[in-house]
């Protein structure tokens, strides 16, 4: 009976996509001095990495907008090449200035179990010059199965980076032992997709590490 209840769970809870394995990397290295309000507007994905190698959309973009209530994150893209999507996030800011490039995500789904209601994930700026490259990550660590899952923007002002850009983008992935030849460059060669949703979707960049309590 009870391994009958467990596996009910885990069939429901995927954790199929953390597949590093360990907890997440400790002690990297972020943009030091960051300067959020420098940050705001939008950027293009030029670069992504994913840990669990999924490629779900292309055409990414992410805006950072002010609203009244706060400061929000727009992450937006073509999904399987059919639909325009977004996905809007509340930022963390934190208070510290020493840890200003630790910032936090939190996305908000109504409809969801209490327990999954708010999902907030780490958005980490490792390096930017704010004018044309940014290199972001998220991680988040599944006890269930002590295997971590990891997500790299390189993230450009323009449509596309330039060289030298690329370069200081991808110098703080060493740190977390990307390599070039692991970055999957954006397709925007179709980014009319045929069904356009105006209504906040689930983003496709995060994983929840659904902690389970048995
Ligand atoms: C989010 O960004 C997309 C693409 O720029 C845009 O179409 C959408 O209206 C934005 N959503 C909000 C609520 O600003
Ligand atoms: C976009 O991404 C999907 C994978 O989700 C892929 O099948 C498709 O070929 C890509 N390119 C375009 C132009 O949509």
């Amino acid at each position: 009976m009870f391994q009958l209840f467990l596996f009910i769970i885990l069939a429901t809870s995927c954790h199929c996509y953390f597949t590093s394995p360990g907890k997440c990397p400790e002690g990297v290295t972020l943009q030091q001095d960051f300067r959020l309000a420098e940050f705001f507007g939008t950027w293009h994905q030029a670069f992504h990495y994913a840990s669990d190698h999924q490629h779900l959309s292309n055409c990414s973009t992410l805006e950072l907008q002010t609203q009244s209530s706060g400061i929000y994150l727009n992450i937006s893209r073509v999904d399987r090449g059919l639909f325009h999507r977004y996905s809007i996030g509340a930022l963390e800011i934190p208070t510290s200035l020493d840890n200003a490039a630790k910032l936090d995500v939190t996305f908000t789904f109504k409809d969801a179990p209490r327990r999954l209601m708010k999902r907030q994930y780490p958005f980490r700026v490792l390096a930017t010059n704010y004018n044309y490259y940014a290199t972001v990550y998220t991680c988040s660590y599944s006890p269930l199965i002590d295997k971590h899952y990891i997500y790299v923007w390189l993230l450009s002002r323009k449509p596309s980076l330039n060289v030298v850009s690329k370069e200081l983008a991808m110098k703080p992935l060493q740190q977390l032992g990307i390599k070039e030849e692991d970055l999957i460059k954006e397709d925007t060669s179709n980014c009319s997709p045929k069904y356009y949703e105006d209504v906040k979707s689930e983003p496709v960049t995060f994983r929840f590490p659904v902690v389970v309590k048995v």
